[in-house]
């Protein structure tokens, strides 16, 4: 494969740039935060061939879906120096029973859950645990509300490499905890929420010289952009109107945006779709600054039952409110009653995801039923992560919730008697 020469890491704050091999993790004049700076090949209809004949691949990088753009991720990296599982390579799903109750009828679901540790966090931790292999880390860490910390326990597994993650004690759902516990993570419960959390692993590595592989590392960004790739080259280069996401810490949003910018400059797609970002209304700083048209960096006391994305001091603000303005996107924010319904939607279509993912479906609702989006556009909402990432909301949605919520699927208890199942199905009415 031919390398080319290293990319830059730019500080977005004062500009100051650093090489790319560089394990600063933050600008070493400003703090501010890293963006990657790569030289891009000119030829899109030559890129647009490699990355589809790379498609046919059964092994190595070129069989994942994140390496198999590695041209607009990490040109300069060797093959050999890639820790993949692989990961990517996810599906674009038509539900019609999910674009009727969204009142979309050309909605498509890109479901990042068929990632190796069940979320799209896979994408840019194999780029970021590449990095941090390649450029001699000794342990990482992240923060998380538990999707990252699962999958930075997987890959540092893999990369064979200590870890170590920071979670909110009480508020990260079963399955995630139980993935960080069993991939071998030592597993720090901190009593504090994720932004609690954050602040102390930024403070932790820097103390410790371990890499921290939260999305301000600008490497995860760069995995998170092919999230965009793979669907635009799904639809064939032709870029949907909107792209709706779920936005918490605001790593995605700003991927999404980046992603989209370069798409377009090296000229793989012709526009850029609108990004949709949507946040917990009870977790949303962002979609208030938004409201406010960004004048404000606001901070809230997060609250919402989607724990991936409850956190209230969003730390890629800057970047994502590029992201949002540079393609005339909108932020908004839904209930949790939405989100629950909109998962049970998503879920009873044999498709399933975590309640924070179905928050891009819930946001695609109002923003039709509001108008912004048309009935007849082009949508791709990303979900985000598995439905078994968080059995606790299940549990709680279908067999617990008095009375119980309009979609729920009650278990029912009986004796082991044909009798009995006759009873259930003739009370079912069939
Ligand atoms: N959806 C899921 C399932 C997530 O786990 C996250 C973030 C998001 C959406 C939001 O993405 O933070 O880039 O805006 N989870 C992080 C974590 C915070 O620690 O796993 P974002």
């Amino acid at each position: 494969m031919m390398t080319q020469r290293p990319s830059r890491q730019r500080c977005e704050q004062c500009g100051h740039e650093i090489d790319e091999l560089d394990a600063a993790g933050s600008c070493p004049r400003c703090g501010g935060l890293l963006e990657l700076e790569h030289d891009f090949p000119d030829d899109a209809p030559a890129l647009k061939a490699r990355f589809a004949a790379r498609r046919s691949a059964m092994v190595g990088p070129d069989h994942s879906g994140v390496w198999r753009y590695r041209e607009l991720v990490l040109p300069s990296i060797e093959p050999s120096a890639v820790v993949s599982h692989p990961e990517g390579n996810t599906p674009l799903l038509g539900r019609s029973a999910v674009a009727t109750w969204a009142g979309v009828e050309r909605l498509l679901m890109k479901h990042e859950g068929h990632n190796p540790t069940g979320s799209f966090k896979d994408r840019g931790m194999t780029v970021a645990m590449t990095q941090a292999r390649r450029t001699g880390a000794r342990a990482v860490a992240c923060a998380s509300t538990g999707n990252t910390s699962a999958s930075l326990a997987a890959y540092a597994a893999l990369a064979g490499l200590p870890a170590l993650v920071f979670v909110p004690a009480g508020k990260v759902a079963l399955g995630k905890v139980a993935q960080t516990i069993a991939y071998g993570a030592r597993t720090l419960l901190v009593r504090g929420n994720f932004d609690d959390c954050l602040t102390l692993a930024r403070e932790a590595s820097a103390a410790l010289g371990i890499h921290l592989l939260n999305s301000v590392n600008p490497f995860r960004l760069e995995g998170q952009k092919t999230i965009v790739f793979e669907l635009l080259e799904q639809l064939d280069w032709d870029p949907p109107d909107w792209i709706a996401l779920p936005a918490g810490n605001l790593g995605n949003t700003s991927a999404f945006g980046k992603a989209l910018r370069e798409a377009h400059a090296v000229g793989l797609i012709a526009r850029a779709p609108r990004i949709a970002a949507i946040q917990a209304s009870g977790a949303a700083p962002f979609a208030a600054s938004f409201r406010g048209g960004f004048a404000e960096r606001i901070r809230v006391d997060p609250d919402t039952i989607a724990t991936a994305i409850r956190i209230g001091a969003p730390a890629s603000w800057d970047r994502a409110v590029r992201a949002i303005t540079e393609t005339n996107g909108i932020v908004t924010s839904v209930s949790d009653a939405e989100i629950l319904e909109a998962k049970a939607i998503v879920d009873a279509a044999g498709v399933g995801c975590e309640p924070a993912s179905a928050a891009s479906i819930a946001g695609v609702r109002q923003l039709r039923a509001d108008g912004t989006i048309d009935r007849d556009a082009r949508v791709v909402a990303i979900l985000t992560g598995h439905v078994l990432k968080d059995p606790g909301a299940v549990v709680s949605y279908h067999q617990e919730t008095e009375p119980p919520p309009a979609h729920a699927n009650r278990p029912i208890e009986i004796d082991a008697r044909v009798s009995e199942v006759e009873r259930v199905l003739a009370s079912a009415g069939r």
